[in-house]
């Protein structure tokens, strides 16, 4: 673990695995708190075998004084210029997050959207997750959470300065399903939507997982038909949902590009640690979907996965 008495700042995290304390990394993911308000069927993050212990009371976590402390102090190590400011559920910690957002240059808090947003300023982007139309979304994310955040997102006030998006993790499940949520979403006062899709542990066969990349393409096509019908609204890239497909996602997951360049920070007790990626330590990187992972190496290039022949231009 980092630390100094020197007048700089105090480190607490344990940079291990495949990150390395010398390493620079464009992008951090910050884990705020290991609490949430909901139980998601499909969360990554409260996998057994991750860092995701939360004490009885918020107020044990990490303070946010150290917190800050560290997150400028890796800054300066790495050169992180982008934060993405996750859980559990970030706005549970909104001064955290209000401090926070100055370190960094560029700024997303992806959050349940549970709960009325606070305007955090034009520079700074909400990433708020519904994962289907309302039975499928409360299934997944829990009973009444749709409503909730529907009315969270048409009631956004006029002049509110921070972008919306919301996010839609596309599963086995909710693929058939996905136009009605769009249409949903159209109707308040979100700015747009993107979809990232599943990312499995090793040897899932939950009802969200594909078997394979090949049996995940018609919901990679569904989406592809989407971003035609509302073009401007569905922001995935074309380049991006191209290389989800086979051959190319395999090319693009065997060389991760968010492993080598986002550095994922989990809480644990008093200090951040990093797990084998974003998506944790239990994964199924042949079968990842991360909007993060292919809105990457759509902007690396078609080329650099051999896919530049396969591939329409990118937009
Ligand atoms: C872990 S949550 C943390 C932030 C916040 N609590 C929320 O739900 O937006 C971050 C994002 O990961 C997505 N997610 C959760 N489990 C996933 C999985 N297994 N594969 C892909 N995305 C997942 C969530 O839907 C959400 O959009
Ligand atoms: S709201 Fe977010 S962090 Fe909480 S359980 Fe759901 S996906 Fe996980
Ligand atoms: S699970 Fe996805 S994000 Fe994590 S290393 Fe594998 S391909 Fe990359």
């Amino acid at each position: 673990m980092g630390g100094a008495a020197d007048g700089k700042a105090v480190i607490k995290a344990n940079i291990g695995g495949h990150y390395r304390e010398d390493g620079r990394y464009p992008a951090v993911v910050v884990n705020v708190t290991n609490h949430c308000n909901l139980t998601c069927q499909h969360c990554f993050i409260f996998r057994d075998g991750n860092p995701n212990e939360a004490p009885k009371s918020i107020r044990e976590e990490m303070s946010p004084e150290s917190m800050l402390e560290t997150l400028r102090g890796l800054r300066d190590r790495h050169g992180i210029s982008t934060a993405l400011w996750m859980g559990g559920e970030p706005l549970l910690k909104p001064k955290v997050l209000a401090e926070g957002i100055r370190l960094f240059s560029y700024n997303t808090i992806t959050t349940n959207g549970t709960v009325p947003l606070t305007d955090f300023g034009p520079d700074v982007l909400y990433v708020v997750s519904l994962d289907g139309p309302q039975d499928l979304n409360d299934a997944i994310r829990g009973e009444g959470c749709y409503h909730r955040v529907i009315r969270n997102l048409s009631n956004i006030p006029p002049g509110f300065s921070t972008p919306v998006q919301v996010q839609c993790v596309v599963t086995r499940r909710n693929q058939e399903r996905l136009q009605e949520l769009v249409d949903a979403v159209r109707t308040t006062q979100a700015n747009w939507m993107t979809f990232s899709f599943y990312v499995p542990r090793a040897g899932d066969t939950s009802e969200d997982a594909w078997a394979s990349v090949d049996e995940r393409v018609p919901a990679v096509r569904e989406v592809q038909r989407l971003k035609d019908e509302y073009p401007g609204f569905v922001r995935n890239s074309t380049l991006s949902l191209e290389l989800m497909l086979p051959p190319n996602a395999k090319r693009v997951t065997d060389a991760c590009p968010a492993h080598d360049s986002v550095l994922p920070l989990y809480l644990e007790g008093d200090h951040f640690t990093t797990p084998f990626c974003c998506y944790g330590n239990d994964v199924d990187c042949d079968r990842c979907g991360a909007w993060v992972v292919f809105h990457l190496a759509s902007l690396l290039g078609a080329e650099r996965y051999g896919a530049a022949g396969e591939t329409q231009a990118a937009t």
